[in-house]
């Protein structure tokens, strides 16, 4: 099985913020930040797992169940001897139905996981080699834009996923760049599948984001806890709260920490000291929701045109292929 495994830690060739740096930088600032992708420890992922089973998140139900209707007419309209390269793979539960897919119609299959969550993106792919004995994995430990100019080429057509809405994490501006800087990439076969949240009532979208049992919650003070443990911090954990509210102007959920109380921060590996008046928040993810209309308008300025969409009956989320345009 090792054999069909290859481990790819793939580092920017910018230099980096560090952990510490982002921390001292975001607590300093007003309002006060948390780089997201730092939710995403070995314990958030696990978190997320966890969110996206609850019974108020249906982003990642609701995808699936597109998937399992249109997998197949996917890879069709892709075609060829295909590899498949995943952005932000996580657990690849819903990459499962794609791979069947394809598998259905080639003999092997390449498949390129990338993720930041190293030992998490190493228990995923040798579960899935387990599971398809015909599965080649090139997995990658890297950051979304680190990831692009370091993808594997292949003969035949690569499709590209980014699902699960994970392209909501960024900012119009920067999940624009991300486009352009893969679409520099590509060649005219391939192609890219993007799964995004849609507009819809803000009840809908506020639960979903604020769940009862205080899932979401745990996973949003995960990050406090991260930095309690790697920072040396001093965070009391019961001095702040959770709240995901939706801004409809901007159509996205923002999640927030917000402070009980007056309060004081020490974090030793900042050597900072950082303070908190009462209802004081720490921002730390966008979710963006889209239309079909606002979404376009983010792909044609990097390059691709819609080839094809498929939605579920209720219209809550996408599923986009995008291809290059003509040069
Ligand atoms: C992993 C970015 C798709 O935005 O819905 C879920 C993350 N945060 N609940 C999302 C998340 C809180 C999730 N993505």
């Amino acid at each position: 099985m090792e054999s069909r495994l290859k481990f790819i830690e793939v580092k920017g060739d910018h230099p980096k913020t560090t952990f510490c740096q982002a921390v001292d930088e975001g607590l300093s600032a007003a309002p006060k930040s948390l780089p997201t992708l730092y939710l995403y420890d070995h314990r958030g992922s696990e978190l997320f797992e966890e969110i996206t089973c609850l019974p108020e998140y249906y982003p990642t139900r609701t995808e699936q169940s597109i998937l399992e209707r249109v997998s197949s007419e996917i890879v069709e309209a892709v075609g060829g001897d295909l590899m498949i390269v995943e952005f932000g793979s996580g657990s690849s539960t819903k990459t499962r139905l794609l791979l069947s897919a394809a598998l259905d119609r080639q003999r092997s299959l390449p498949y390129v996981p990338i993720d930041i969550s190293t030992e998490f993106l190493k228990q995923t792919s040798l579960t899935l080699l387990r599971d398809f004995d015909r599965l080649t994995i090139q997995a990658m430990s890297a950051e979304y834009f680190d990831a692009i100019a370091a993808m594997p080429e292949h003969s035949g057509p690569r499709l590209m996923l980014f699902l699960g809405s994970n392209i909501g994490n960024l900012t119009h501006e920067e999940a624009t760049s991300f486009l352009a800087q893969v679409r520099s990439q590509m060649k005219p076969k391939d192609r890219i599948l993007i799964g995004i949240d849609l507009v819809k009532e803000r009840t809908i979208l506020e639960d979903a984001y604020n769940d009862r049992r205080g899932v979401t919650a745990e996973f949003n003070l995960n990050l406090l806890r991260r930095i309690n443990r790697e920072l040396d911090g001093n965070f009391d954990l019961s001095g702040f709260y959770h709240s995901a509210p939706y801004d409809e102007r901007e159509q996205r959920i923002e999640m927030r920490l917000f402070s009980l109380s007056r309060q004081i921060v020490d974090i030793d590996g900042t050597g900072g000291v950082y303070s908190f008046t009462p209802g004081e928040f720490i921002h730390t993810e966008w979710s963006h929701k889209y239309t079909l209309d606002s979404f376009r308008r983010l792909c044609r300025p990097a390059g691709l045109e819609l080839d094809a969409t498929w939605r579920d009956e209720r219209d809550w989320f996408a599923m986009i292929l995008l291809r290059p345009d003509a040069p």
